[in-house]
């Protein structure tokens, strides 16, 4: 799985940055580290929906520091679990 963070300026004041150490902090304490590769691009054109971030293909928006957890738990941790 790849997981693609916007680090576009938008998506930066957003918080880009502080989700990309949740994610990962995130990916050690599952172990997760060879199914999970953390990507950053740039702007996705929806810097008003920011943060942005891509699981897979799928664009997920709206992400915060705040929701993050409860992002990974519901759509990246569930795949991984029987
Ligand atoms: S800066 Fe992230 S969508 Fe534009």
């Amino acid at each position: 799985m790849i997981i693609t963070i916007c680090i576009g300026s938008g998506c930066h004041v957003r918080g880009s940055r502080k989700i990309i150490s949740i994610l990962q902090d995130l990916i050690d304490k599952y172990y997760l580290e060879a199914k999970i590769e953390l990507e950053a691009c740039f702007c996705q054109e929806r810097c008003t929906e920011g943060v942005v971030i891509k699981i897979d293909d799928v664009m997920v928006t709206g992400v915060s520091k705040e929701n993050i957890t409860e992002i990974f738990h519901q759509k990246i941790l569930e795949v991984f679990t029987p």
